[in-house]
């Protein structure tokens, strides 16, 4: 079987690297559609050696679709993603848009393939920092349970779309040269105040919410606790944009409901389908995201027993926002859909 399918948002970070995987992956692809904005009308993409037409992101754009991959931000998705799944269409959505919808389910595959069956027509794909520290978790998770999790965030700047990314390259090249820096995007384009990210680090992504966290903070909070369905595990986090390119880093502290043998923890992790352990403080053996960019794995290291608590378990988690925090995941679960229809 082959299959029809579009990428909404295929001129961005993102769309960029799902029609990217589709082909490294030899997804049984029929037709490649790609979308985007009527902006983007007469450019094309590079898929399977052949250039695409890309075409307005409209209704009938889904026409014959069969699996449509979403990647334009939420409004684009709350506006359309309905349009494409009465046209037939299977929605695979990387916004924010749907992810808490309880009618949705949102899914990383080495977790909680169970859920892909109760769609109705779109699956969500969580935020691209919880997608990692969940598929770390996975294990610990179910060996001893989790009490609670405290996480800080090192969000490379591609999580904020590809005009981000190019506004640091900007910013370092401009701040190096003595020259103005360019302030238009970061930390969050829509808000008043914008700040230089080069040489720098924000304690801001995405917009502020009444508690005092930020929405990209909630989504952590909301989207572990929906992933493990597991309403009682404690999650507080603090999501920093810091500059670099591609791959978010986490410090991840986890309490477990158990007691553990540290040797245990790194054999189970070293076991988890998905997951690279680089660990060896003493060889300088660590993940970094220089080292992990464009491959789809989440690589774990400097994982150690905590000094003040027992069930206490420190972790640093790196692993390339674009793929496994986007793209990659979008189509594993394509993947898991369609072998659970055979
Ligand atoms: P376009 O390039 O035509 O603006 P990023 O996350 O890297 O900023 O990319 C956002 C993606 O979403 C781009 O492909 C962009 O297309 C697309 N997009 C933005 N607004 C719309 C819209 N109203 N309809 C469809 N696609 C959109």
């Amino acid at each position: 079987n082959e299959y029809r399918v579009a990428v909404v948002g295929a001129t961005g970070a993102v769309g960029e690297q799902m029609i990217k995987y589709l082909e490294q992956r030899n997804f049984p692809v029929k037709e490649l559609r790609p979308l985007a904005s009527k902006r983007s009308t007469g450019k094309t993409v590079m898929f399977q050696g052949r250039e695409v037409k890309v075409q307005e992101t409209t209704p009938d754009a889904f026409e014959g679709i069969d699996i449509a991959l979403f990647s334009a931000g939420g409004s684009v998705s709350k506006a359309i993603a309905k349009e494409a799944v009465a046209r037939g269409a299977l929605v695979i959505d990387n916004s924010n848009a749907f992810r808490m919808d309880p009618e949705v389910p949102l899914v990383v595959p080495e977790v909680n393939p169970e859920a892909i069956a109760q769609n109705k027509g779109i699956i969500a794909n969580p935020n691209c920092s919880t997608i990692q520290m969940v598929v770390a978790l996975k294990p610990l998770y179910d060996q001893f349970g989790i009490e609670r999790i405290i996480v800080s965030t090192y969000q490379a700047v591609s999580g904020a779309g590809m005009n981000a990314s190019k506004e640091l390259d900007a910013q370092t090249q401009a701040f190096i040269s003595g020259d103005q820096v360019p302030t238009q995007i970061l930390p969050v384009g829509s808000l008043d105040n914008h700040y230089q990210l080069a040489f720098n680090v924000i304690p801001q992504v995405d917009v502020g919410q009444e508690n005092g966290f930020t929405l990209e903070e909630m989504k952590m909070v909301r989207e572990t606790k929906k992933i493990f369905n597991d309403d009682q595990i404690g999650v507080t986090a603090t999501c920093v944009r810091v500059p670099v390119q591609r791959g978010h880093s986490e410090s991840v502290y986890v309490e477990l409901k158990q007691d553990y043998q540290l040797e245990e923890v790194k054999d189970l992790l070293a076991k988890q389908p998905g997951v690279i352990v680089q660990d060896d403080i003493e060889q300088q053996i660590y993940p970094m995201p220089l080292e992990t960019a464009d491959r789809p794995e989440v690589f774990i290291g400097r994982i150690r027993r905590d000094l003040t608590h027992d069930r206490g378990l420190n972790l640093w988690v790196v692993s390339d926002n674009l793929l496994k925090g986007a793209a990659t995941n979008a189509i594993q679960i394509a993947e898991a859909y369609i072998a659970s229809k055979r």
